[in-house]
């Protein structure tokens, strides 16, 4: 039997910053069985395909002349465990926050840091999401995802997924060809609460908790992000829009010379993490507008939609934001999230 595809969808309602845009075809995917029936049966060949989950780290550039797969893959379970490890696997499609928080509630804490990211599970992975200290690497044991090529569901583990900093093989070799179905946790059974994040600890001190369990770490959490992130239901955003970009030392020392106060973080190899939002807010960004985006009052580094806004609106925007800081620190920034 064909596929019921459905036709011209607009997915306005599926991407956070709220773009425009609709899709030729589009599928809603429920289970990894019918996404490996559907490419099997060829009825995806000769078309453009991409891949869309909570629509939360994607800019629509405008009409879809493909088939967009909508990743809507339910599921969340405790698979087992070992002496130190719980291991629970969770579908793609579960909403990432509204998964942390099940965790915390059922004794499995691990993913508290990670609290409130947009987005959905199967996405984590992908661009490698991380926050205040912890990033969703360090929990990760293994996922599964269809080949778009072969059809087969395949597992990939730690190694094969080559994450980086906000990056995995998913957004290279990977792009456009493996669709992630499942994703499986190793939460610690000897929890220790990560709050050395500086945001982290004063909150924590206000709230006078001196041992907080894993729930109020993840209040905590929610509580700091909500005063710096707009709500991407309020405010049309997809986070952290560009990179924190990376500089050699020698750059770095240039940098520090004039501008002693940059926000930094040293790297194992030598190199330096410097803070975008403070980079973008020196550069005048901050609070600015340019048509109907702008750059966050509270937070330089994420882009929002005052309303209406095109995708072509953001990449004027994010062009202007590129060359000011370009211009002033002899610093590339790269965007964070795809363009589809
Ligand atoms: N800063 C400014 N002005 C601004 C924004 C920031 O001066 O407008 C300064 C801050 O004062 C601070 C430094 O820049 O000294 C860093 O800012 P912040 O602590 O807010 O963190 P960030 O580096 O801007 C990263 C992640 C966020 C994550 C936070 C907390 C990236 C690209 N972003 O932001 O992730 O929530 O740390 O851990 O790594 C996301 O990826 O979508 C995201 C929101």
């Amino acid at each position: 039997m064909a596929f019921p595809f459905q036709t011209d969808v607009s997915l306005a309602p599926f991407n956070t910053f709220g773009l425009p845009g609709t899709a030729k075809r589009y599928a809603d995917i429920r289970s990894a069985s019918q996404l490996v029936k559907l490419v099997r049966s060829g009825e995806l060949n000769g078309d453009r395909v991409v891949i869309l989950g909570g629509g939360s780290n994607v800019l629509l550039s405008g009409d879809i002349d493909g088939t967009v797969l909508h990743i809507r893959i339910p599921g969340r379970e405790l698979i087992g465990g070992d002496d130190d490890y719980h291991f629970v696997r969770a579908g793609a499609g579960e909403n990432w926050h509204e998964f942390v928080r099940w965790t915390l509630t059922m004794g499995w804490p691990g993913l508290e840091n990670l609290s409130l990211i947009p987005g959905t599970v199967g996405a984590a992975p992908v661009q490698n999401i991380g926050a205040y200290g912890l990033e969703v690497c360090e929990r990760f044991m293994i996922l599964e995802a269809v080949d778009l090529k072969s059809g087969a569901l395949m597992s990939f583990d730690f190694k094969d997924c080559h994450f980086g900093y906000r990056d995995s093989m998913f957004k290279h070799e990977g792009a456009g060809r493996f669709v992630i179905t499942s994703v499986t946790f190793r939460l610690p059974k000897r929890w220790t609460a990560l709050t050395r994040y500086v945001d982290v600890a004063r909150e924590l001190a206000t709230r006078g908790i001196i041992d907080p369990k894993p729930l109020d770490v993840s209040d905590t959490i929610m509580a700091v992000r909500s005063r710096k992130l707009p709500d991407p239901a309020q405010i049309g955003n997809v986070g952290s829009f560009f990179k924190n970009p990376v500089v050699d030392a020698r750059h770095y020392a240039e940098l520090l010379a004039t501008f002693p106060e940059i926000p930094s973080y040293k790297q194992i190899d030598g190199s330096v993490k410097i803070a975008a939002g403070w980079l973008i807010d020196q550069a005048g960004w901050k609070g600015r507008a340019l048509g109907q985006v702008g750059m966050y009052e509270h937070q330089a580094l994420v882009m929002v939609n005052h309303g209406g806004a095109t995708g072509q609106d953001v990449l004027r925007l994010a062009a202007a934001v590129r060359r000011d800081v370009n211009d002033r620190f002899g610093v590339s920034l790269e965007m964070e999230p795809a363009l589809i």
